[in-house]
């Protein structure tokens, strides 16, 4: 389907579910306080990939937690296509040296916003188009 409806309302902070959308995984989760602290507490300079790839932003915006989430009052929620940016292997959540997601194809680790701390791949995790069309569904495309 080109546009998918997500109920997130089981997901209490600190887990995630993943969708299919256009064939493919996409993560959402809710992130704990602990989570979104550890993000933020991240500069940029210290990114790989500094730049956001948040469809939903302009594509020049840096990767700043705020601009990786859902957005003010929702930076809780993260979304994303589950494909490592390398060569499209599916992460594995909670794992890794950044408590994010990490790839086990050739060891790309991503922090706890989706971006690439180490490894080879190239790219933070894409953040698809998606809204909040109610305060627990998500639509997605
Ligand atoms: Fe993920 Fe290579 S496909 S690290």
């Amino acid at each position: 389907l080109a546009t998918i409806e997500v109920d997130v309302s089981s997901l209490q902070p600190g887990m995630s579910l993943t969708a299919k959308w256009r064939g493919r995984p996409v993560f959402i989760r809710n992130r704990t306080p602990e989570e979104i602290e550890a993000a933020k507490a991240v500069s940029l300079d210290e990114l790989k990939d500094p730049v956001a790839r948040n469809a939903n932003i302009a594509g020049d915006a840096p990767a700043t937690d705020l601009d990786r989430s859902a957005g003010e009052g929702k930076e809780n929620w993260i979304v994303m296509v589950g494909v490592c940016t390398h060569l499209g292997c599916v992460p594995l959540g909670q794992q890794g040296d950044f408590g994010g997601w990490f790839c086990p194809c050739h060891g790309s680790h991503y922090d706890t916003a989706g971006r690439v701390r180490k490894g080879p791949a190239p790219e933070n995790l894409a953040i698809p188009t998606f809204q909040f069309v109610s305060d627990t569904t998500i639509r997605i495309g």
